[in-house]
């Protein structure tokens, strides 16, 4: 959560970092500031999203060619103008931005409370630099060893770029948990929390890890350990285009991303999986396939939507491998002291590979042990690096807050991982692989299939976007589903919605129901379907309006449901990458037609790099 940027060179700094933090504002869109260096150092904020600290600054002193800004996702001290980012210390000579929450802030406020220091914001980020600014006059020291000083009493997680007006050649960053990339120009620098503001100027870039301190000047990049040893910067390529990261005609990114998914499943498959020869590509797997088979249990370790993607995966590796899953929200994972033994393996699931409670998790478990396997989206992140062995999605960018084409990419990764699996453990039969192997290749052309035509979701997002609350219900594999399409709906039209196995309903949310509340069955062909065809009965009894989501040729549901949404066949290991797709579209819909912002919803940030 929130967004960073930071520019020298010989540009103006102030277009580059504008540019950047509308890139990044899928991180946080609470308020947005920059500070430049220009004889002197100017700072300007303003609550609310970048366009309103566009329209703040106009007819303002702009220029300068080294600066720094933030866009924010609040966690100390609510959203307003105080405290918006960036912050100047005491003195005003200094400026920072900060991602990432400071735990032991309150103490050394105190400590500077007491030394006679005033704070002009709530923030853990304020109390940071003053923090910083005191090391520095009291040790008569440089601002760098002042930072190395002060990072050594921190206890949190952060990204912080600082800048000192006596000093207009260079910006000081530093990291802990919290991202932070470097593009390599030549006589300019960019710094950002992702690479997408990057992506324009330069593909040279420098992934910076936890506990380095960046002394960053136009035509030199040092890079040093909180011990002052100074490291060679490694150097990557980035594998990203510009257009991955712009709308392409669009109205919305999460449509986009709806509508990329045939194209973003069959990136992923594409290389991975061969079936005229009945082969499954993944070198993390085949590397590591002794551990993968000998390992006990599995546990899946994720939050929200790459969580969902746990649980189909549980139900998968159980069915194929006949190994023991369980699926874990990595922020009770981390803190509730799990058994974790030596050889357990551990899949994490994630798109941003930045999540901190998720990260954190893997590194109390890495610590205990445990193999750690990365099924990751965002090449280079935190998570990606720190796993043993991985598999990416290969989903591009996901720019919307609300989790999509990356789910199904991360359904197809688990699928294949399962098969391969399988196989090599003998858990499967050759003609049932095979078979799935077929199936999984099928999937892009069937999502191509169900986004051909969305008027039918379009007239029932129409039809039920006043409902107060929704109920979405699954069996087996569309379980899961279920929860997925109940968190998008809240996420995207603040309805509330709760997702519930279609069986357990009668064990107390059917007592919701009445002619007012929106039913939505993920009903599709499989072993469950005579049963949730019962489910369906029940809440018709009720009088509940039913939305079913079923099999295209099904002439049972269609006498019951009060509206279908038709999918095209397929086996149900893999059918939640399709059934899925109209409950993003219903959400989506439902959320354009009360007039939100889907793309940024209230409260949310993409990344949650804060626990
Ligand atoms: C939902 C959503 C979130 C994320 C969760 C985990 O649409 O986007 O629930 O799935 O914050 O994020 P990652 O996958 O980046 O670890």
């Amino acid at each position: 959560m929130c967004g960073i940027v930071g520019y020298i060179g010989y540009r103006q700094a102030y277009p580059v970092i504008i540019k950047g933090l509308k890139r990044l504002e899928y991180r946080g869109y609470d308020s947005a500031g920059v500070a430049l260096l220009n004889h002197g150092l100017k700072l300007y904020k303003k609550k609310g999203k970048v366009a309103d600290l566009e329209e703040t600054v106009i007819g303002m002193d702009l220029n300068g060619n080294a600066g720094i800004g933030h866009t924010r996702w609040a966690t100390h001290g609510e959203p307003s103008d105080r405290n918006a980012h960036p912050h100047a210390s005491a003195s005003g000579e200094l400026a920072i931005i900060h991602n990432g929450i400071i735990e032991n802030y309150a103490n050394i406020k105190e400590e500077l409370v007491k030394k006679g220091y005033h704070f002009t914001s709530d923030t853990d980020t304020e109390v940071l630099l003053n923090f910083i600014e005191d090391i520095k006059r009291n040790n008569n020291c440089t601002l760098e060893e002042a930072l190395r000083i002060a990072l050594k009493r921190v206890v949190g997680a952060y990204c912080i770029l600082l800048m000192d007006k006596n000093d207009p050649s260079c910006i000081i960053a530093a990291r802990k948990g919290s991202p932070l990339v470097i593009g390599i120009g030549k006589g300019e620098h960019f710094l950002a929390s992702d690479a997408s503001p990057i992506i324009e100027y330069t593909k040279e870039v420098v992934y910076v890890n936890d506990y380095q301190i960046a002394i960053v000047k136009a035509d030199e990049l040092i890079m040093k350990n909180l011990g002052n040893e100074v490291q060679t910067p490694f150097i990557t390529e980035l594998d990203m285009e510009l257009a991955a990261i712009e709308k392409g005609g669009f109205d919305h990114f999460m449509l986009k991303e709806i509508f990329e998914q045939p194209a973003t499943i069959h990136d992923c498959l594409r290389g991975r999986l061969q079936p005229e020869q009945g082969i499954i590509t993944m070198g993390g797997v085949e590397s590591h396939m002794e551990k993968l088979l000998n390992t006990s249990r599995i546990l899946m370790v994720a939050c929200g939507t790459s969580w969902h993607a746990g649980l189909v995966a549980e139900y998968l590796f159980e069915e194929l491998c006949r190994i023991p899953v369980e699926v874990e929200y990595a922020s009770e994972f981390r803190y509730r002291n799990p058994v974790i033994n030596p050889g357990d393996v551990i899949i994490a699931i994630s798109q941003s590979g930045e999540t901190a409670d998720t990260l954190v998790a893997l590194e109390n478990a890495k610590d205990k042990g445990a193999f750690i396997f990365g099924v990751v989206n965002s090449v280079g992140s935190s998570i990606a690096r720190m796993s043993h062995a991985g598999a990416y999605t290969h989903s591009g960018p996901e720019i919307g807050v609300a989790s999509t084409k990356a789910f199904t990419g991360q359904l197809a990764v688990l699928t294949m991982m399962a098969l391969k699996i399988a196989r090599a453990k003998g858990t499967i039969d050759e003609s049932r692989y095979l078979q799935l192997i077929h199936e999984l290749e099928a999937i892009p052309e069937k999502v191509a299939e169900i986004l051909k035509d969305t008027s039918e979701i379009e007239a029932i997002a129409a039809k039920y976007q006043d409902a107060a609350d929704f109920l979405y219900l699954g069996r087996g594999y569309n379980f899961p589903v279920a929860l997925e399409g109940a968190l998008k709906l809240k996420e995207i039209s603040y309805i509330h919605a709760e997702g519930y196995p279609a069986a357990e309903m009668k064990h107390g949310p059917i007592a919701l129901v009445d002619e007012t509340l929106p039913v939505v069955f993920v009903a599709t062909k499989d072993r469950y379907y005579e049963k949730i065809v019962s489910n369906v009965q029940e809440i018709k009894a009720r009088r509940g309006k039913v939305i079913c989501i079923a099999t295209v040729g099904d002439n049972i549901i269609p006498s019951m449901a009060d509206d279908v949404i038709y999918v095209p066949d397929a086996d149900e290991l893999v059918g939640p990458m399709l059934s899925v797709i109209p409950l993003q579209l219903l959400s989506y819909y439902i959320g354009i037609n009360k007039g939100l912002d889907v793309d940024k919803p209230r409260n949310l940030a993409k990344s949650v790099t804060v626990e």
